[in-house]
């Protein structure tokens, strides 16, 4: 069954511009960034099956792909009649515009990396991503805001900003079980994206929280070396959720990406 994707969007012209959101999170992620660039570009946020208003498209005993999840971004893409679009994808949207850049690099005009790397999965820790399946499976997705959280937010933002460890946590809990479970089995088999990242010839910025303990800034840096045409953006004071931590500093790094396009 293909799930109806549900998204939001700002603007009527200029450059098209998808957003990608990570787990287990939901297009909220980039209201700033909706709402700073809605005036000179078509900016799409979306919720991928089982997260936000997109229903699961499983019930989430079997994965869900970033490959799979590629593709229902460029049905998106498709729909509004983004032939070439810029991309941005966080942590697992990031995996999620990796695999995009892979199966259809004609379709990429700009692509936006923030919070998220190329590495698949180390073997060790995949076991705790199935495990983490079945439970949201049989218990709900209530304990991911509780693991997630304290890693997802840096330690200023988790102790002096309830409103962001709130609207966080609301990301979260708009989770589906089905959707998270999903996920997590499709992030566990995803691939090395690093042997394609030579190939990638559009325009690139990769953003990272200065915080970010799940995506380290080395990390992104690794990132920016290895694609050829990538700028690195570092966001002070940001952990893992720059779009709503860094706002501002996330906005203009897009805005950047933009006027590179040629
Ligand atoms: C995310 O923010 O999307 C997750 O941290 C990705 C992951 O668990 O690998």
């Amino acid at each position: 069954m293909k799930p109806a994707i549900a998204f939001e969007g700002r603007g009527t012209s200029g450059p098209p511009l998808l957003l990608v959101h990570g787990f287990p999170l939901d297009r909220a992620l980039w209201r700033a960034q909706l709402d700073a660039l809605g005036g000179e570009a078509r900016v799409v946020a979306l919720d991928l099956p089982g997260f936000g208003a997109t229903p699961a498209e499983s019930d989430g005993r079997a994965p869900t792909t970033m490959e799979a999840y590629a593709e229902q971004v460029v049905a998106v893409a498709d729909a509004l009649g983004f032939v070439r679009f810029a991309l941005a994808g966080l942590s697992m949207g990031g995996y999620v515009a990796l695999a995009v850049a892979r199966r259809h690099p004609a379709r990429l005009a700009a692509l936006a990396l923030v919070d998220t790397r190329a590495e698949a999965d180390a073997p060790e820790a995949r076991p705790g991503r199935l495990k983490n399946a079945d439970r949201a499976l049989s218990e709900g997705t209530a304990f991911l805001a509780d693991e997630m959280l304290p890693k997802l937010l840096a330690p200023a933002t988790l102790s002096g900003r309830p409103e962001l460890v709130a609207a966080a946590r609301a990301m979260v809990e708009r989770t589906s079980a089905a959707g998270a479970a999903a996920a997590l089995r499709g992030m566990a088999e995803r691939p090395d994206a690093r042997p394609d990242l030579g190939r990638i010839a559009v325009p690139t910025t990769v953003v990272v929280g200065a915080e970010d303990s799940l995506t380290p800034p080395e990390l992104a840096r690794a990132l920016a070396t290895a694609i050829p045409d990538a700028e690195l953006v570092v966001a002070p004071g940001a952990g893992h959720l720059t779009p709503i931590e860094a706002p501002d500093a996330v906005t203009a790094a897009l805005r950047g990406l933009l006027a590179r396009l040629p």
